[in-house]
């Protein structure tokens, strides 16, 4: 039986091209700057991010810890979603390593209004944690954040003295879906992470983005997590790879969610709930474990995520895929779910 990863886009395998592009890297000791390729990639992710320096990084929870490790920090705290990853995701390492207060602001499915993160900041109180920064995630389970509502919080950090940090995992799902600019989404943030092992395809590999101070500082932490690696320009030729193949790509991933989704709508054991960019988040009346064996039976593997049935489209799945996986799931009966 042909099987269809449906779980996430982090379960996405290196294509051929892209190791040989890996075999044939020039490498040499990144912890002291000295991999070209790496290098390479690094000035490729400045051009895409508009900012001035950037890291490699060896995940996308590094990439969030780090800054919140530089700007948050024992009596301060990180104005987020409760849909974001750092609280859901990250067994608490904002507060556990980054020693961060999480505060959470009201949100539309992890979208927060410019109001109320405003109105969620403090300053100095002899008996209060500070505000010291915002997370904004983008996208957050596939939603993209409006431009607009982005720009807005950048002018409230400003005027608040606050750090803007964005968890850009998949930045680049947003910027082809809406047309705008990487460089215009990292804008609205004084540093950007994204990831290269997700929808792109690399194997493993994030980068964070922001003023070369903010960077030197980052590579310090990176250090401190154990994160320094060496010869690790075979990783960053695969993220070379992916940023000059993979990105228009993602377009095919939207394509096959809004086909899934119109299947899933069409299904009486499905509630879609979001349906955006490469993600589909679902409820049911029926037990979530019940429609995961009956869509393993057909050879789609998905998984349950807060409550929900949550399907990501990927480079696993090809147009042909996307159909079958349409067809199948029309096959499944409320009988096979009691
Ligand atoms: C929005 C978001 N941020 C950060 C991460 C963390 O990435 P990693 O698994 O590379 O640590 C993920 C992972 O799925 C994510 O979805």
């Amino acid at each position: 039986m042909k099987r269809y990863d449906l779980r996430s886009d982090t379960f996405t395998l290196p294509s051929e091209p892209m190791r040989k592009a890996m075999y044939e890297a020039e490498v040499g000791d990144d912890v002291y700057g000295e991999d070209p390729t790496v290098n390479r990639l690094q000035e490729m992710v400045e051009e895409i991010t508009g900012k001035e320096s950037s890291l490699i990084i060896s995940s996308g929870c590094m990439g969030n810890l780090i800054p919140m490790m530089i700007k948050g920090g024992r009596g301060k705290e990180i104005l987020t979603s409760a849909y974001s990853h750092i609280v859901r995701h990250e067994i608490g390492a904002v507060s556990s390593i980054a020693a961060t207060l999480p505060v959470i602001v009201p949100s539309d499915m992890g979208i927060m209004k410019a109001e109320d993160v405003e109105a969620s900041i403090h300053g100095y109180s002899y008996d209060m944690s500070e505000t010291a920064m915002i997370e904004t995630e983008n996208t957050t389970s596939g939603i993209v954040y409006p431009l607009d509502e982005l720009k807005r919080i950048k002018d409230v950090a400003e005027r608040h003295g606050l750090w803007v940090h964005m968890d850009g995992a998949r930045i680049f799902n947003a910027s082809v879906e809406t047309g705008v600019s990487v460089k215009e989404y990292a804008a609205t943030a004084d540093d950007i992470t994204f990831c290269l092992s997700k929808g792109l395809g690399a194997p493993a590999l994030s980068v964070l983005s922001s003023d070369s101070g903010f960077i030197e500082e980052a590579r310090r932490c990176k250090k401190i997590l154990g994160g320094g690696m060496r010869q690790t320009g075979i990783l960053a030729a695969a993220g070379i790879w992916a940023l000059e193949h993979n990105v228009e790509r993602l377009r095919k991933d939207h394509e096959h969610r809004a086909l899934i989704s119109k299947a899933l709508e069409a299904a009486p054991w499905a509630e879609v709930r979001i349906s955006a960019t490469n993600m589909i988040f679902f409820s049911s009346p029926y037990d979530i474990q019940k429609i995961i064996d009956a869509m393993a039976r057909r050879g789609m593997m998905m998984l349950a995520d807060g409550g929900m049935g949550r399907i990501v489209l990927s480079l696993n799945i090809s147009d042909e895929d996307a159909e079958e996986v349409a067809r199948l799931i029309g096959t499944i009966d409320e009988g096979e779910l009691r």
